[in-house]
């Protein structure tokens, strides 16, 4: 791709998280907004103007027809994020898409074909990956500075006021306590640790809805272990704590967007302050970029098989819990 182009970005979906992702979207130079499509005329003429959007669609297929767009980002509910990211594809789109990337392992497998049978790139928009702190957490721990990993103890904990027809608490939108936000500690854990080999889990279960507001996880592997919560019902702690043999990482809340960490080793603590550019997301909108300029279909930092890897640990994870989508 020519280097003195802006890269073309297309939004589908304006709801809470678009909105955020589209103000850092507006300080990476090489960047353009070009389209937000809604399914509502008045919400997308809204989120234009907001944004400075060239162009604004009724639907998300109208913007999928716009030959003018490089790379649609998909901020929908998780159920729809299969099909939406595939037909992006399909229109010769790049193509970064909301965590979880799909419902399942199945549907992570069609994405992956379609990203290679077209040669269009994909990524699962997992930004704690690309955060400065995370990224110095893992190089540290790579370097062997606080010596092989023993434990892992992360939560994700919130009380949610939003009604029982939210993609968060609705199961026909993929709603629950897991993929919204236990895949944060589970991406946590499998990225210093790997696939686990066993997982432990139980949920609690909304009476109504039945998605599962609140589970506990364990995640098993020979020699470390890390124990994992989420839920909508009260908020906690919101860090996370890496023990090993020869020091300590502390990451403060919210410890999935950190800020900066700690390094607790000989008696002494460290703080690393690493603050994000603008709320968090321009790092992995700034990985995008490299990647589609260096014509690559998947980035190397998160890629097509990280993306499998954690939605096969949260298929088992539901698997132990009881948890099944209608769909
Ligand atoms: N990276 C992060 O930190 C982060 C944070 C929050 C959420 N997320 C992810 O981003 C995705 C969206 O979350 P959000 O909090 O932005 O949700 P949200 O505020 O509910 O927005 C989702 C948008 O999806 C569109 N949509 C399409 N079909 C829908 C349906 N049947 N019901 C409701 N909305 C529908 C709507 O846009 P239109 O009405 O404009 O079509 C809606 O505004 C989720 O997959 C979530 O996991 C990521």
């Amino acid at each position: 791709m020519d280097r003195s182009k802006k890269i073309k970005w297309g939004i589908i979906g304006c709801g809470n998280i678009a909105h955020k992702f589209a103000s850092d979207l507006s300080i990476i130079e090489d960047a353009e907004l070009y389209a937000v499509a809604s399914r509502s005329i008045e919400k997308a003429k809204d989120f234009q103007i907001k944004h400075s959007a060239k162009k604004s669609y009724s639907s998300y297929d109208q913007l999928m027809e716009d030959e003018e767009i490089d790379i649609v980002y998909i901020a929908t509910p998780h159920i729809s994020h299969a099909a939406l990211s595939i037909k992006a594809m399909e229109h010769n789109k790049h193509v970064l898409c909301e965590k979880p990337l799909a419902i399942n392992k199945k549907e992570t497998i069609e994405i992956i074909a379609t990203s290679k049978r077209n040669h269009k790139f994909f990524m699962e928009a997992l930004w704690t990956r690309f955060n400065p702190s995370f990224v110095a957490i893992k190089k540290m721990i790579d370097d062997g500075v606080i010596g092989d990993i023993k434990y892992i103890n992360a939560d994700f904990s919130f009380k949610t006021d939003k009604p029982l027809n939210s993609r968060v608490l609705n199961l026909e939108l993929g709603g629950g306590a897991i993929l919204d936000i236990g895949i944060y500690p589970a991406f946590l854990t499998y990225s210093l640790l790997g696939i686990p080999d066993e997982i432990l889990a139980k949920s609690i279960f909304h009476d109504i809805t039945k998605c599962d507001m609140q589970t506990s996880m364990i995640f098993h592997y020979p020699n470390a272990q890390a124990v994992l919560y989420s839920s909508f019902a009260s908020k906690s702690d919101m860090t996370a704590k890496i023990s090993g043999t020869d020091g300590q990482i502390h990451i403060s809340d919210p410890w999935h967007v950190p800020q900066g960490f700690s390094l607790i080793k000989n008696h002494k603590k460290e703080y690393f302050d690493l603050p994000t550019t603008g709320i968090g997301f321009s790092h992995e909108i700034m990985e995008c970029h490299y990647c589609i300029r260096k014509n690559q279909i998947e980035s190397k930092i998160w890629s097509h098989q990280n993306s499998l890897d954690l939605i096969s640990i949260l298929d088992k994870v539901r698997e132990q819990v009881g948890l099944k989508y209608p769909t």
